[in-house]
């Protein structure tokens, strides 16, 4: 399957999860094993050379990642919902197109130096790569660079993301 095709099962659902909102739904991407392979082998293309650790976006986020990270060889750090880890290293709120949402990093994963790049499905207003963005480096990793599936054109998200090196897979 070429990467048009797979791209294309990404499905469009209106007025999710509330009016006005046109939901991009992964779900039949992740179900289609061809589809799902075309992905994660067009996101390997945008690693930067010397990654050494994908950080993993709840909840689309961590199926990419760990999709790559074993296509790779590198491990993968989940980013968490508020009230999910046991032990947090820092937390941080930001702002969705639709709310307030607040993400979490686990403790004691993430080396001081280490180059983590962060991987999400889609990237909207780009408030929750910022904010995963804001973790690692209080973490004291070092952001190489931000990979996302689906970029949607006109909420700034790139402008969210200054100075970072976003790369996208399609831009809708
Ligand atoms: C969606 C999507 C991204 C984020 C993009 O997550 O998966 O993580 O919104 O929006 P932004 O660029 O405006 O911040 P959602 O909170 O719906 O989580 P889910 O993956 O758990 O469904």
């Amino acid at each position: 399957m070429d990467l048009d095709k797979a791209l294309g099962l990404i499905a469009e659902v209106p007025d999710f999860p509330q009016p006005g909102i046109l939901f991009r739904d992964f779900a039949p991407l992740f179900a289609s094993a061809e589809g799902f392979a075309e992905v994660t082998s067009a996101l390997a293309g945008t690693l930067d050379e010397g990654v050494e650790l994908l950080a993993a976006v709840e909840a689309r986020g961590f199926l990419l990642a760990a999709a790559l990270g074993q296509a790779q060889g590198l491990g993968v750090v989940m980013v968490r919902k508020p009230g999910k880890l046991p032990q947090v290293a820092a937390r941080a709120d930001y702002e969705l197109e639709y709310g307030r949402a607040t993400l979490e990093l686990p403790a004691g994963v993430v080396q001081p130096g280490q180059r983590v790049a962060v991987i999400d499905d889609v990237l909207a207003t780009g408030g929750t790569v910022a904010a995963a963005c804001r973790l690692l480096e209080q973490a004291g990793a070092v952001v190489s660079g931000v990979s996302v599936v689906l970029e949607l054109a006109g909420l700034g998200g790139r402008d969210a993301l200054p100075g970072r090196s976003v790369r996208t897979l399609h831009t809708s």
